[in-house]
């Protein structure tokens, strides 16, 4: 039997949560943009559990500086999966998640997911926009609970229905 535990992610996870950003990228499942920003955002949610992006929504584009969460997903003590979980006003993203190929279909990325919707206030809106090339993903919220609440040529938001 797996034993799953999340913890806050550290520096020390760096280099393999960079790295599946980067192949995220190539699989199309995040903003190419990721590439060039991944070390950055995850030292700003490191050092101070925000950062500054730019946002597009309702037809306009605007920077804003939104808290942050980093999460790590252990399986049977090996670090496996990640979730950078966003909040800004009454909303959090489940914004970015990831699993090691060797850990996949084991729970993590659905254990990381819960972990953040437990920590959001129930008054939040819980969403996710994903890729349509991420349809494992798009399945897993589904089950959750999540509804698709918009979409645009390449992307689906999903958000949990209360
Ligand atoms: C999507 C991803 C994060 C899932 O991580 P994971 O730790 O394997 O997910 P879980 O084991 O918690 O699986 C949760 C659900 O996802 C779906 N899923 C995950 N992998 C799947 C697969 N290989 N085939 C079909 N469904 C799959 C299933 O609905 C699964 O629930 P089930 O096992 O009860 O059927 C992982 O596949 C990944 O890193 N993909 C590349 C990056 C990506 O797509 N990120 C999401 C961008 S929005």
């Amino acid at each position: 039997m797996d034993e799953i535990i999340i913890r806050t992610g550290c520096k020390e996870d760096m280099p393999w949560v960079t790295q599946l950003l980067i192949d995220g990228v190539a699989g199309r499942h995040f903003n190419p943009t990721v590439n060039r920003q991944a070390d950055g955002l995850l030292n700003e949610i490191l050092r101070c559990g925000a950062f500054e992006m730019m946002k597009a929504r309702h037809g306009t584009i605007y920077r804003t500086r939104v808290n942050a969460r980093f999460d790590v997903a252990e399986i049977n003590g090996e670090p496996a999966s990640f979730l950078i979980t966003l909040s800004e006003g009454r909303e959090t993203e489940l914004h970015l998640t990831g699993t090691k190929k060797q850990f996949r279909r084991r729970g993590c990325a659905r254990r990381l997911a819960q972990h953040a919707i437990e920590l959001a206030n129930n008054q939040t809106r819980i969403f996710a926009r994903c890729y349509r090339a991420s349809s494992f993903a798009i399945d897993s919220l589904k089950k959750m609970g999540f509804v698709q609440d918009g979409e645009d040529k390449d992307t689906v938001e999903l958000a949990l229905k209360l």
